[in-house]
């Protein structure tokens, strides 16, 4: 018989090691005997949180903040919960009742500047990232942050200084590669290849099997690049982008789901049935949002589990598959009507097998439309190019070819800016194909022509 003073030092135990439905089920056998425990409502709502359920977390942890209103750190861990789900008055609430109770701790002043920053008051924000730093001035994150803020103003020699001492100071690996990888980016930035890539070597050398350093290598050396993207890049990458990546995107003018969309649309409205649609690489499902109503069924696919999991929150398509695009085309037996795949063929250079194996996919009459980046038509580049920041880009006609040697036809690829980077609109194409001509249609039938007398949209919005 296990007392009750046994079960909270055992659950936390069980919560370290993963152990999540075990741990779970200990706080709860401690709430039966103690409802009012705030350690137990505390940690049961971390749990909760790590499993997605912020809701129930906010509720866990907040009946903890009230039992016990003067530890910082369950205020911290609320904040933590709020800005997560996007709650950033709270969050910023959360946090300024933590360091009001705990005036030295440093990741409470770190986590206010987080949510400043998010909230767009970048100097309110330095301050506290400097109070941070007074107080441990090896706070890893604090200096992360800083770098940003400076790198945000283009102040490239300022964010090189903070990204080096966030890597030199105490952090998880993870937020180590985070830091690293922000240096490469501001080397690069800075005009300093040479040092981005001697930094690149280092953090292969500490970590051999990190796909991110491997990846950034190729892309900076030109040897070694890989036809697309690996999945483990493509998987670290978006698991540690999903939190963000919405207000991240929506910062930097993202345009290319809407694009997607209304070419969509064009499709979808000549159509007698909705048609059934996958929507590929879909990652927290902002395309998905803006086709559902047009489409009958529609399936997203994407490599990281946390980009589905924030697609999942959508709530609108009708099944959310975790797998690599073109392995899942080349062999599912399922049959679409449309493929929608906005920014994501950006993570593959070779275009040939991933186009053949959606053209395999897809319905008589079956339509495809994709954004990618664009190389400028008067270069001598070649078909495509790794870029220094990871992404491909690729050259029209090449775009082209590829889609006709995969039998496509009916092909339109428009000028259009995906994104802004770096304050600059990201010169990208917007693609649409057939399998076969319209007037030709006839199992599904009635296939309109896709836009035809109607004003196509301005395609490059101000950034
Ligand atoms: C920039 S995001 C775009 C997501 C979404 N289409 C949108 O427009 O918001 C790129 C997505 O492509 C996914 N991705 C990249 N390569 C992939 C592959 N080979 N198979 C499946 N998903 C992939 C990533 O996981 C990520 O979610």
């Amino acid at each position: 018989m296990t007392s009750h003073e046994d079960l909270l030092p055992r659950a936390i135990a069980l919560h370290r090691q993963g152990r999540l439905n075990e741990a779970e089920d200990t706080y709860r056998e401690l709430l039966t005997a103690d409802p009012n425990s705030p350690d137990a409502l505390h940690f049961l709502g971390v749990l909760k949180h790590q499993l997605g359920q912020s809701d129930l977390a906010i509720e866990y942890i907040g009946r903890a903040v009230e039992l016990e209103p003067a530890h910082a750190g369950m205020h911290s861990n609320l904040g933590n919960v709020y800005m997560e789900s996007g709650r950033l008055a709270e969050a910023e609430a959360c946090y300024l009742a933590a360091i009001e109770l705990a005036p030295d701790f440093a990741d409470g002043h770190c986590n206010l500047a987080v949510v400043l920053r998010a909230r767009e008051r970048p100097a309110e924000a330095v301050a506290k990232l400097r109070t941070a730093i007074a107080i441990d001035p090896n706070h890893c994150e604090a200096h992360l942050n800083l770098g940003q803020i400076d790198r945000d103003q283009n102040d490239w020699s300022s964010a090189i200084d903070h990204f080096r001492a966030a890597i030199r100071g105490r952090c998880s690996s993870g937020l180590r590669d985070r830091g690293t990888q922000n240096l490469v980016a501001a080397l690069c930035r800075a005009g300093c290849a040479d040092e981005a890539i001697a930094e690149l070597r280092a953090w292969l050398d500490a970590a051999p099997d990190n796909p991110i350093a491997a990846h950034l290598l190729a892309a900076m050396t030109g040897n070694g690049v890989p036809p697309r993207a690996s999945d483990d890049y493509v998987k670290t990458t978006f698991d540690l982008f999903a939190a963000s990546f919405d207000s991240v995107l929506e910062k930097l003018h993202y345009h290319a789901p809407k694009f997607v969309a209304l070419r969509f649309e064009d499709f979808a409205r000549g159509l007698e049935c909705k048609p059934v649609v996958l929507d590929a690489a879909c990652g927290t499902g902002l395309v998905g949002e803006l086709i559902r109503p047009f489409a009958q069924t529609l399936v997203g696919l994407d490599l990281s589990p946390q980009m589905l999991r924030r697609a999942a929150e959508r709530d609108v398509y009708d099944s959310l598959l975790e797998a690599e695009l073109t392995g899942y085309l080349q062999t599912t037996d399922s049959r679409f009507d449309a493929i929608t795949c906005a920014d994501s063929l950006i993570y593959f250079g070779e275009l040939e097998e991933v186009l053949c194996a959606a053209r395999r996919v897809l319905n008589p009459g079956g339509f495809l439309c994709f954004t990618v980046e664009k190389i400028p038509p008067d270069t001598r580049l070649r078909d495509f190019e790794l870029q220094a920041h990871g992404r491909y880009r690729h050259r029209a006609s090449y775009v082209r070819r590829a889609l006709e040697q995969a039998g496509f036809i009916a092909i339109q690829i428009e000028d259009m800016h995906a994104r802004a980077e770096a304050g600059e609109p990201v010169a990208s194409l917007l693609v649409t194909a057939r399998i076969s001509a319209p007037a030709e249609e006839s199992s599904r039938g009635s296939v309109g022509q896709t836009g035809s007398g109607q004003s196509r949209p301005e395609l490059y919005p101000s950034v």
